[in-house]
């Protein structure tokens, strides 16, 4: 050992660490000496096992040899792990133990506001990033498998908003206040737009995701009902926490989660199923012309952030721009 490394030996910091160290040993019934000869011992961390390349890597298993397969798999495994840090931001401020300030909770959502950012804008990588002639060769070993079926966008709404707010739209008017959970969560949204308004038949793709998620998705419907950013968010304005800086990020937040994503989904959906020589039904089997389009949606997590105008043009404006676009392109 240097002279240098003794001095540093001996100062304080270390020894601090090595009390804690102690102090930690005796709580987990190791003894100091085993921990540090376990040090002594322990292989270095390299990239490759900290990121777990390898597992990472073997995570995608196209059903066919068509090679923008590959970019559809990945996309979407990449919108999942966005979605997965959306999530994760979002349980640190719904935590029992967390003291959520007024800045957490800005901090928090401006980060979930980057992540929906990158996920509106890589969306292109679906539309101009993949060849419609293979898509159209391989979609069909997709079904009945959909997007429709991701757990963690279901997710992201309950902890966003409360269960009212995501009851469909012809069910919303007729709301009095005092429906029990069930009730309101066999109404939302999606299970709305994935039943066949003729036969009343739901899809497999919706029969299959509620046969596997149900339960789940109620239990933390329950466990969120006090608890999600839209009660944390009216929390705040009865203290008179809430600074306009904090309105408009919650409104940017809503705009990305419930109508810019929602749009350029829509596009890619446009652009590879609504192809006017061809008419093509989705994998998850859904009447999404009519249900996808965030204006049919009407879904907001914070709708007393808008005027009565701006909720009757939800998803408009955006959706004449988008609309032009594609026109042109
Ligand atoms: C070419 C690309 C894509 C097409 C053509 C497409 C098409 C569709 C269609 C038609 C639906 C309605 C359900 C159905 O009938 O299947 C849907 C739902 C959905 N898709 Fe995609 N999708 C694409 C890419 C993605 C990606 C990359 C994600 C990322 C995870 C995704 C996530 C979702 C979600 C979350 C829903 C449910 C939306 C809601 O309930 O409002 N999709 N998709």
């Amino acid at each position: 050992m240097s002279k240098m490394e003794l001095k540093n030996y001996a100062n304080e910091d270390w020894c601090d660490s090595l009390r804690r160290l102690r102090e930690n040993s005796q709580g987990s019934g190791l003894s100091l000496k085993m921990q540090l000869d376990g040090l002594l011992r322990a292989r270095h961390v390299t990239y490759w096992d900290y990121i777990r390349q390898d597992t990472l890597l073997s995570l995608q298993a196209p059903r066919t040899i068509v090679p923008d397969e590959m970019i559809f798999i990945v996309y979407h495994q990449i919108s999942e792990l966005y979605f997965r840090l959306i999530l994760w931001e979002m349980e640190q401020l719904i935590d029992e133990g967390a003291t959520v300030t007024a800045d957490l909770f800005v901090n928090k959502i401006e980060r979930i506001n980057r992540y929906y950012e990158q996920l509106v804008s890589s969306f292109s990588i679906m539309v101009d990033g993949m060849d419609h002639h293979q898509f159209m060769q391989f979609r069909s070993a997709l079904a009945p498998a959909s997007g429709f079926q991701s757990l963690q966008y279901r997710l992201i709404d309950l902890h966003a908003t409360a269960l009212p707010h995501l009851v469909a739209t012809a069910h919303r008017s007729q709301l009095t206040g005092y429906e029990p959970l069930d009730k309101l969560y066999r109404r939302i949204y999606w299970k709305e737009g994935a039943i066949d308004t003729k036969t009343g038949r739901k899809d497999l793709s919706l029969s299959e995701f509620e046969e596997k998620y149900d339960g789940l998705l109620l239990g933390k419907a329950a466990r969120l009902e006090q608890r999600s950013l839209w009660s944390i968010y009216r929390r705040l304005a009865s203290t008179y926490a809430v600074t306009d800086h904090c309105r408009s990020v919650l409104r940017e937040f809503d705009v990305l989660a419930n109508v810019k994503w929602p749009l350029v989904h829509l596009k890619a959906a446009m652009k590879h199923l609504h192809q006017a020589s061809q008419p093509v039904e989705s994998t998850g089997g859904t009447n999404w012309r009519k249900y996808l389009p965030p204006r049919y949606q009407q879904i907001s997590y914070f709708p007393d952030l808008w005027t009565a105008e701006e909720r009757d043009n939800w998803g408009r404006t955006y959706t004449y721009e988008l609309m032009s676009k594609l026109v042109e392109a």
